[in-house]
């Protein structure tokens, strides 16, 4: 069985690994990935202050040692490769792509200089090739980062490091120079709803209270209507709570960055200044109204404000980006499926022998970790639906190779990746870093271009 794997983050190398363990069959992945590096968002997203997250590739790297494997890096879907391409070298397809785009907050103003979706600042700061001419002008002593989920901690704890705290961190160096040089002394994080809907989770709010120069602020009024629980209790809302509580009545000392949390209010329109940079954030408070179905939902009541910030990044969540020929639901923003099996949009008929795994299917939800099982079940269902498939005879394994150096594409195996792995590592020892990214594709194949040492 030939099995091609379109992304090579979490949910792909988890779907390569329950493809590669079958029992009843040789299953042979060819693994691509648009980028010469593999491993998706734990090397573009995941902060570059939390590196022990990062040792999950370890794992990975178990997957890509086994013989059957391959990876092709430096290979997209939609440009160098086609899904007609696709059906022709391989048995079945697993859509591993994630979600690259951004959602909008859709306010007037949106898109103006220095107001910029977080995908855009992470992937600036984590050396992403996508992102790393990104204009992050830093010259401002205010931000207010939209959104109460993880990444809005991401973004605001990042931007109140202090140079020390970055230094021996893997954050890129351009990234690394304009932080060192940030102006930036308050971030503002700012949920629609109130502390009891926040999505962000305990460790990560609480590792504000443990920064080297950041008093975490809360106005206590901003707790008012929460029922605080006497103990943090296990629920992530009660220890998100507890630990709320704790900043508000926290004395404010000697550190010289502030990060205020605040709640129910949603971003309304950007001011921006005679250059056309932002110059403000207008604000409206909001009332909670739970729904019929029990959710709760932010309503506006008319009342606004106006914080004076100089650059707004929104964090508000992701969306799959659509590709050519593989079908995309519009609605969910996601490719289109029935729990992992492909379907077309209109009819919601299954695609043979086409799957997506990880975010390109549920969406921006769940931690690297949770990927395990959910792409293990989308192989389950590809072992249910492939029998007898193998018979059917496909080009030599290389002919796909062939197919895209014709194209005058230069594939990255993994021995490649594992190459640059060793220079990042080796550029990175100046610092005490555990790697100096190389930020550019070019450069990655330049690097690849030398011969061995
Ligand atoms: C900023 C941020 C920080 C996070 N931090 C954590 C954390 O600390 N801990 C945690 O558990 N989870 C964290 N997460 C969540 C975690 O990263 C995701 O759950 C996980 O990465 C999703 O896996 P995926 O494989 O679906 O997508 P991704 O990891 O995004 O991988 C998708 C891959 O597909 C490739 N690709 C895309 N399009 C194409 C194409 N057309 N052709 C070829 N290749 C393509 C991409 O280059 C990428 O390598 C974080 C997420 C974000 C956004
Ligand atoms: N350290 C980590 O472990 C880590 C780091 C980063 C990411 N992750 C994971 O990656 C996933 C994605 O994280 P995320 O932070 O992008 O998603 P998220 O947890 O879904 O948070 C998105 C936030 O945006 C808000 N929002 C959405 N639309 C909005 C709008 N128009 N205006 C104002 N606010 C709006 C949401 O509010 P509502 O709740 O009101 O909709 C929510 O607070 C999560 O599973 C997260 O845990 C983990």
């Amino acid at each position: 069985m030939r099995v091609a794997i379109i992304g090579s983050g979490p949910a792909g190398f988890y779907a390569a690994e329950a493809l590669l363990r079958r029992t009843d069959t040789v299953v042979h992945v060819d693994m691509f990935d648009r980028l010469p590096t593999p491993y998706g968002l734990v090397r573009g997203g995941v902060a570059p202050d939390h590196q022990s997250i990062k040792a999950v590739t370890r794992v990975y790297e178990k997957t890509a040692a086994r013989p059957t494997f391959r990876f092709l890096g430096n290979v997209c879907l939609g440009q160098d490769l086609t899904v007609e391409d696709l059906r022709r070298h391989y048995h079945q397809i697993v859509y591993a792509v994630g979600n690259e785009d951004d959602r909008r907050l859709g306010i007037p103003g949106e898109g103006i200089a220095r107001c910029t979706p977080a995908t855009v600042f992470i992937g600036w700061y984590n050396g992403h090739p996508d992102y790393r001419h990104a204009k992050i002008d830093l010259s401002v002593s205010r931000v207010a980062v939209v959104g109460n989920g993880n990444v809005a901690i991401d973004a605001a704890r990042i931007l109140l490091r202090t140079p020390a705290e970055l230094e021996k961190t893997d954050v890129a160096a351009h990234a690394l120079e304009a932080l060192r040089n940030s102006r930036v002394r308050e971030v503002y994080i700012l949920g629609r709803r109130g502390p009891e809907q926040a999505s962000f989770t305990p460790p990560e709010l609480k590792e504000f209270g443990e920064m080297e120069d950041v008093d975490p602020i809360v106005a206590p009024e901003e707790l008012a209507g929460c029922m605080i629980p006497e103990a943090a209790g296990n629920s992530q809302q009660e220890k998100n709570l507890k630990i709320l509580q704790s900043f508000a009545m926290r004395q404010h000392g000697e550190k010289t960055k502030k990060l205020h949390l605040r709640f129910l209010v949603s971003p309304k329109k950007l001011i921006a200044n005679g250059d056309g940079n932002v110059a403000g954030l207008v604000i409206e408070k909001n009332r909670l109204e739970v729904q019929r179905d029990g959710t709760v939902s932010a309503l506006g009541t008319g009342e606004t404000e106006v914080l004076n910030v100089g650059m707004v990044l929104s964090a508000i969540g992701f969306a799959a980006t659509r590709i050519a020929g593989v079908p995309y639901d519009v609605k969910a923003r996601v490719i289109a499926n029935d729990d992992g099996r492909v379907v077309d949009p209109a009819s919601r008929a299954v695609i043979a022998n086409e799957y997506v795994v990880g975010w390109a299917r549920t969406g921006p939800q769940g931690l690297i970790g949770t990927h395990k099982a959910a792409s293990a079940h989308v192989v389950e269902h590809m072992i249910a639906d492939g029998a007898g498939l193998e018979a059917r005879e496909l080009p030599e394994r290389e002919a796909i190779d062939a197919l895209l150096r014709g194209r005058g594409v230069q594939i990255v195996s993994f021995g490649d990746w594992k190459r640059l792995d060793d220079v990042e590592v080796a550029r990175g020892e100046w610092r005490g870093a555990p790697r100096d990214k190389i930020v550019d594709v070019g450069s990655m194949l330049a690097v690849l271009d030398q011969p061995e040492p």
